[in-house]
């Protein structure tokens, strides 16, 4: 591989002390093959509006769509909000796939995370967003799958995710993920 892949991380909460962000925030910690995480805020986005969109698109949009292009990579991590993919993340998901023919997300190389204290793990938001991956022409890694569930006892008193099993996991599906990035980002335009 020329140089470390840049990998875009979207988180699906905005909240503070997100389970989900603690574990984006974990990634560049664990002992696996190197990857530039870099989290993309998308708590700023414009609510998607088609009358909005075109030459005057709002600045927010713009500068999102074109971090998505320059990565290497994208990787989703993300709560389940009533079995389904929550709404801020489907939105950023909305404004990076248009305008109509200038989708942002074309062949990049993705993953899915998804984090919830309960038992199943995410996997209806897991798998909603796979549904908009395929239209969106992610090439998305399919094993291993991660469902994180029970994530409430993941981290320490400061946040930091101190489970080893989970580090563990998240250690191999972050070296699956490299050599999944390096067989595919030659398919992103
Ligand atoms: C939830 N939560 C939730 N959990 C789950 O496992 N399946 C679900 O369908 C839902 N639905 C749901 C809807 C809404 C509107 C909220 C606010 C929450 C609980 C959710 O997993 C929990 O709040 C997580 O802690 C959210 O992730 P962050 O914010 O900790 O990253």
């Amino acid at each position: 591989m020329s140089s470390t892949p840049r990998v875009v991380v979207l988180v699906g909460s905005l909240r503070k002390e997100s389970l989900n962000r603690r574990v984006a925030l974990a990634l560049p910690t664990l002992e696996a093959a190197p990857l530039q995480f870099e989290i993309a805020e998308i708590g700023n986005l414009p609510f998607y509006n088609q009358d909005l969109d075109g030459e005057n698109a709002p600045a927010e949009w713009v500068a999102f769509r074109d971090r998505i292009k320059a990565a290497d990579a994208v990787l989703f991590v993300t709560p389940e909000y009533n079995r389904s993919v929550p709404g801020v993340l489907k939105n950023a998901i909305d404004v990076a796939s248009r305008p109509y023919g200038q989708n942002a997300f074309e062949g990049t190389p993705g993953a899915v995370i998804s984090v919830s204290p309960g038992t199943v793990g995410g996997f209806g938001a897991n798998h909603h967003l796979r549904q908009s991956l395929v239209f969106l022409n992610v090439s998305t890694m399919q094993q291993p799958e991660a469902y994180l569930g029970g994530a409430g006892g993941f981290f320490d008193a400061d946040g930091n995710l101190s489970n080893d099993s989970t580090r563990e996991f998240l250690a191999k599906f972050v070296q699956s993920f490299a050599e999944w990035i390096e067989t595919n980002r030659k398919k992103k335009p």
